[in-house]
């Protein structure tokens, strides 16, 4: 057993101790996240109680406007990146294009964020949990600011992915390339304490989520996959597994991550590339979920493979432990073709 807390700080200039080249850069933008995140989560904490502090988009009682939760998310974290010094711009799901910060120690620096600031934000009104998820990228240009080609990576170039959940508890787990770690939000001393060090996704894993709601505009080989997931296809001593689906992909994820299970939300009739972002959702989902020892895929390819065309396209994604994800893939041959 653990026996003295480290808080997320410490943990993150213990690893970067691990690399003796590493300039901080990274170590000092990460903190600065989790620093946003609480203010974040001070804010959604909150949101019970917009009726009496002020409905958002209207006047507080000290005149102010209350922004809804996702725009102040998304300029919290924006704040937060730019006064960090080590990152050059954000492309973030909130917004059409991606920014770059012109000032002289901004511009100049590494690193780029791609962030979802509130993911499953149509969730806050029911108190149901939600979600912050970023990626950090090396530039790959020298101009002076950031370009379109710093963002367009493909996902296995992450330097750091993760997210934080809003939950029962306020959780944040990343990785940065050497396994998962996730940090429980203390709130009696405003800290994330590790609780959760070297996180592996069971391999077998039975819990299934996906929105089978839209079953009729599925694939047959996903359609054939859930049957198997209800016993619905005669296997010996095959029980059926668990759904759950809470409709916040941060939630789905991270309990899946845990007990053992996998997240879809695959290609549909009309919508051939699914819902969720690639850049800003399936992407740091996938590095972290492959850390953790699953698997991520498209339904074709790695996630994390996939080239990039634009900030905001979408992806089908199938994602969790490693064999429900290849077993999923072995009906998609079978039937979908
Ligand atoms: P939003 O931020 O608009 O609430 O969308 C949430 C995302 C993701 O978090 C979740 O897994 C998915 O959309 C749910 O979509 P469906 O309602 O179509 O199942």
């Amino acid at each position: 057993m653990q026996t003295r807390i480290i808080t997320l700080d410490e943990f993150i200039i213990q690893r970067q101790n691990d690399f003796p080249f590493a300039s901080g850069d990274l170590s000092a933008l990460l903190r600065d996240i989790g620093l946003a995140a609480k203010v974040i989560n001070r804010e959604v904490n909150k949101a019970g109680l917009a009726d009496i502090l002020g409905v958002h988009g209207s006047q507080n009682v000290h005149g102010e406007e209350v922004k809804k939760l996702d725009v102040f998310s998304n300029d919290m974290m924006i704040n937060a990146l730019r006064n960090s010094g080590q990152c050059s711009g954000v492309a973030s799901e909130e917004l059409e294009e991606f920014i770059y910060f012109t000032d002289e120690h901004n511009a100049n620096a590494e690193y780029v964020v791609i962030m979802d600031p509130l993911d499953g934000s149509s969730n806050i009104d029911v108190n149901i949990s939600i979600g912050t998820i970023f990626s950090i990228y090396r530039r790959v240009t020298r101009s002076r600011n950031c370009v379109q080609e710093d963002f367009l990576q493909k996902g296995i170039n992450q330097v750091a992915g993760g997210y934080i959940i809003y939950g029962s508890s306020t959780m944040m787990v990343y990785t940065t390339g050497n396994g998962v770690n996730g940090f429980t939000l203390d709130p009696s001393i405003g800290e994330f304490c590790l609780s959760h060090p070297n996180i592996k996704i069971p391999s077998k894993g039975n819990i299934y989520s996906i929105n089978q709601g839209y079953r009729l505009k599925f694939s047959e080989g996903v359609n054939q996959y859930i049957r198997y997931c209800q016993a619905d296809i005669p296997e010996k001593n095959k029980k059926p597994f668990p759904l759950r689906y809470i409709g916040s992909m941060v939630a789905d994820i991270h309990r899946n991550l845990i007990k053992g299970g996998i997240f879809m939300y695959p290609a549909m009739q009309g919508v051939p590339n699914g819902k969720l972002r690639l850049m800003y959702e399936c992407n740091p989902m996938a590095y972290l979920v492959e850390q953790a020892g699953g698997k991520a895929t498209n339904g074709k390819q790695r996630i994390l493979l996939l080239s990039p065309e634009h900030l905001h396209q979408t992806s089908p994604i199938f994602i969790g432990s490693s064999e429900m994800v290849e077993m999923v893939m072995k009906f998609e041959n079978e039937y979908s073709g």
